[in-house]
Order: structure tokens, then C-alpha cells, then sequence
């Protein structure tokens, strides 16, 4: 049998809250509902954050009650503080489904951390503490996402060891998985297995995940990378939608395509559907084009 490889399809999330115009609710829902029927493991569908900040994001409570609940695969948001948690759970009761996640995220860089999340790493965590018990509390899975793994926007180089203390310090609000996100696309092999190797020390490869932003084009290569060091879970975006906002110069994620075809020419099973993932690349630039 073929090794396995996890995907978590960001482009919904990661993908159009980089978008400058209006994306119409109902391509969203269609581009969701078509990758959630995709064989992929897991799709970020939203995030609960000020939507005068991020307001791509804005009707996330309303994608939550269109799309189709029902399918093999886990449906994450982005939740910041505990008013992004209580937002998530009255449209979770409004929308029920089984497989949704809750995704917290802080910042490697104190730089990144001031423009993401307007507030110092340490701050982050305080205000992400009470969203992590109350998930436990009420059954919600967790993902952690630590930024700026190699590089930040601000700061410039980041240690390796920063990266590991984020991550040990998610692990310690409450057991996580946790996506290592190289923001601006900056990383190489090199830096990413460095960065690695010291983060390996705090958390096993299993709890891991590659986020690459694909701004230099060495998003597959940091994958193979990452691989070599026993990560399986990694993130991408359809269509190679992408970027992050309040990081300058950080458009494009992985695409999920060039990421299906390169485990498959490795013989590593991702479960996709590649006619499905292939439609959705196409509705994915389409909406890039109209926004
Ligand atoms: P703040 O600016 O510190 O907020 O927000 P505050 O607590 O001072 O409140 C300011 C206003 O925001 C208030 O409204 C709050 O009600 C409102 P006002 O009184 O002015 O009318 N507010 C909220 N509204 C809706 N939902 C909420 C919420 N919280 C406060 N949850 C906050 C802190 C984090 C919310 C804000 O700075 C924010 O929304 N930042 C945007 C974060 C974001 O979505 N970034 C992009 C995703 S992260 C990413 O892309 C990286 C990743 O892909 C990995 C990688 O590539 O590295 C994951
Ligand atoms: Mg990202």
C-alpha cells in the first residue's frame, strides 16, 4: 500500500483573504463544496476575525449554513480571541456538522505578530488560552498555525529556536496539531530543515504540518524537505490562490494541483480527486479574475 500523505486545502481561507474585490457567497460555497468532495482530508472554509480587517472573510456564518456539512472532511476556521470563538459557535449551532475545527494562529516574529494580530507573541497566547479550553470543553478539534517559520516581513531571518518555543507554547494550552507557516515564501531546504530540526526537539513529525507560500516558487521543494524529515500533513490552496494581508509581498500558496501531482509522481496517496481538484483550480482563477 502506498504511504499516505495528509492535505488541508486552504485556498477558501488562505486563498481569498487576499482577494481585493467581493467574492459573490455563493462561488465560495460552490468552490467549497466542490473541495470538500475532493477526497482531501481537511478544507478551511473561513475565519472569525474584525471584518473590517480581513473583510473577504466577513460571511463566514453564512458560508458555515450554505455549503454541504455532510462530507468525509474536516471544515476549519480561523478563530483569534474568544469573540471570533463565540461568533464560531452560534453559527456552529445554526449550522451543525460533525467535523468542524477550530484553528488558532500566532506568530514566530514579534513583527508579524504586531501587524497580524495587534498584539505581542506572549499577548496572542493569552488571548488564544481561553478559546483552546473552551474548545476542549465542547469537543471542538484543535490545529495550531505558528507564522513566519523562516523569515518575517518585518524582523527578517527567525531563528529556529523562536519557532520552536511557538510551537511548544501552543502544545501547552492543549494537544495540537501544528502547521509551520512560511508566510512570504522565503524558506529554502536548507533554512526549512534547520528550522525543523530544532522544532522535531519539541514536537514529534506526526503533529506537523508545511505551510509554504509559494512566493519564490521553492514551495515543493520545502515540502520535499519536510518530507525527508517524516512531516506528512501539508497545506496548499487551490488554483494557487493566496496570501496573507498584513504580509507584504506574500501572494500565492502552494497550489493544490502542482502539490497532488507531485506526491503522486513520488508514489505518495493523497487520496485526491484529481478531475474534481481540477475543476475547482479552474473556478478558483476564474473568481480571481472576476474579484
Ligand atoms: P484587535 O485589533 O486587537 O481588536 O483585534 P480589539 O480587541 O482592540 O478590537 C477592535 C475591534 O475589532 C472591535 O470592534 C472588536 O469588536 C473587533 P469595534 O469596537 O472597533 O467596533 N473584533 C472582532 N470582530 C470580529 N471578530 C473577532 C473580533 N475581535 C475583535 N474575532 C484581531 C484582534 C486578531 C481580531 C484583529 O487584529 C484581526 O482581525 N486581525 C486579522 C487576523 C487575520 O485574519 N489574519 C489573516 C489570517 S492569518 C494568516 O493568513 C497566516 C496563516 O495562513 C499561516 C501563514 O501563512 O503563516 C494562518
Ligand atoms: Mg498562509
Amino acid at each position: 500500500m502506498k504511504e499516505a500523505v495528509r492535505i488541508h486545502e486552504v485556498g477558501p481561507r488562505d486563498g481569498l483573504q487576499n482577494e481585493p474585490g467581493v467574492i459573490a457567497l455563493a462561488d465560495k460555497m460552490a468552490l467549497i463544496d466542490l473541495l470538500s468532495g475532493a477526497g482531501l482530508a481537511e478544507v478551511e472554509i473561513g475565519s472569525f476575525v474584525n471584518p473590517r480587517r480581513v473583510p473577504q472573510m466577513a460571511d463566514t456564518a453564512a458560508v458555515m449554513a450554505g455549503i454541504r456539512r455532510d462530507r468525509d472532511c474536516d471544515l476549519t476556521v480561523l478563530v483569534p480571541n474568544m469573540q471570533g470563538w463565540r461568533d464560531f459557535r452560534l453559527a456552529a449551532a445554526a449550522a451543525p456538522a460533525a467535523r468542524y475545527r477550530v484553528a488558532v494562529f500566532i506568530s514566530a516574529s514579534e513583527g508579524f505578530s504586531r501587524a497580524n494580530l495587534n498584539c505581542s507573541v506572549a499577548e496572542s497566547l493569552t488571548r488564544l488560552a481561553p478559546v483552546v479550553a473552551a474548545a476542549q470543553a465542547a469537543g471542538v478539534a484543535l490545529r495550531g498555525y505558528v507564522s513566519c517559520v523562516t523569515d518575517c516581513p518585518f524582523d527578517g531571518p527567525v531563528a529556529p529556536e523562536a519557532v520552536a518555543q511557538a510551537v511548544a507554547a501552543l502544545r501547552a494550552l492543549a494537544p495540537m496539531p501544528v502547521s509551520l507557516g512560511d508566510t512570504i515564501g522565503k524558506g529554502r531546504p536548507k533554512t526549512v530543515a534547520a528550522m525543523l530540526a530544532r522544532v522535531l526537539e519539541v514536537a514529534p513529525a506526526r503533529e506537523l504540518a508545511g505551510h509554504f507560500h509559494d512566493t519564490g516558487g521553492w514551495a515543493l521543494a520545502n515540502v520535499e524537505a519536510a518530507l525527508d524529515l517524516g512531516l506528512r500533513d501539508f497545506d496548499s490552496a487551490v488554483g494557487g490562490l493566496g496570501g496573507c494581508p498584513f504580509a507584504p509581498g506574500a501572494p500565492g500558496n502552494l497550489a493544490t494541483e502542482a502539490l497532488i501531482a507531485r506526491m503522486a509522481a513520488l508514489g505518495l496517496e493523497t487520496g485526491a480527486d484529481h478531475d474534481r481538484i481540477a475543476l475547482a483550480a479552474e473556478l478558483a482563477r476564474n473568481m480571481r479574475g472576476a474579484a
